[in-house]
């Protein structure tokens, strides 16, 4: 019987904020964030990633998204979006930074100067599931902080390192390793996610926006799984850990 066991965000795989000072910053501001949630969420912006359930990565009408700032705002990937999801992506923008005010002049200090490509609200419903994938995205790193984390069995895993959300911290892991996330609460799992440049930034700006482009044109929403390019025993591996996990 596989048996796992919780790490610490130090311990494992998955790294703690501690080296990324802007992380910090968010920590400290963390009001301001979830006021946009509350806000996103009583405007019903949150979007449901139908896109991913096709692949069966993902339960029908689970998986529900919603970016306050996507692919750096690149003018080409604001125009595929809003012809995607006929709607008008910029007036959207507009209508969040009158609404926002505060969290709007936070994220004009802190998003250029260090690197932020992507921040997402995420909401994974009860008892759900997302599967063992891995992400095209050898640019970036991804932070995570809770918004609203259950009590229970509610984990992400990546390559070896299962952790639980925390509202007041992030922790930072890589998407190109595999990686999965459970909510096998009664509750709605909320989460923040930030994605930010590695070094070198000038090279790693160049390459994000060639894998856009290149998204764009194959992927749903240019959102792009590796489910089925890995290991099928890794993937069962992964997929079986859910239940047995110990905290
Ligand atoms: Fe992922």
């Amino acid at each position: 019987m596989i048996r796992e066991n919780i790490v610490p965000f130090e311990a494992g795989t998955i790294k703690s904020s501690n080296e990324y000072l802007f992380l910090k910053k968010f920590e400290e501001n963390m009001d301001l964030f979830k006021k946009a949630y509350e806000f996103c969420e009583d405007e019903d912006f949150l979007h449901e990633m139908k896109e991913v359930s096709g692949e069966n990565q993902v339960q029908n009408n689970s998986w529900h998204i919603f970016p306050l700032y996507s692919n750096r705002n690149l003018d080409f990937y604001i125009d595929y979006l809003s012809e995607k999801l006929s709607v008008d992506v910029r007036r959207i923008i507009e209508v969040l930074r009158s609404n926002l005010p505060d969290t709007y002049e936070f994220l004009d200090e802190v998003i250029e100067e260090n690197g932020i490509i992507n921040l997402w609200f995420s909401r994974l419903k009860a008892q759900s599931t997302i599967k063992c994938h891995i992400n095209n995205d050898p640019f970036q790193y991804r932070g995570h902080i809770g918004l609203q984390v259950p009590k229970g069995n509610v984990c992400l895993k990546v390559k070896d390192s299962i952790v639980r959300w925390r509202e007041d911290r992030f922790f930072v892991f890589d998407t190109t390793e595999p990686h999965m996330a459970w909510n096998l609460t009664d509750e709605d799992r909320v989460v923040m996610s930030v994605d930010f440049f590695r070094e070198p930034r000038q090279e790693m700006m160049r390459l994000h926006e060639e894998r856009i482009r290149n998204k764009i044109k194959n992927t749903p929403l240019g959102f792009e799984g590796g489910y089925l390019a890995l290991d099928p025993k890794l993937v069962d591996r992964f997929n079986n850990v859910i239940e047995e996990v110990s905290y």
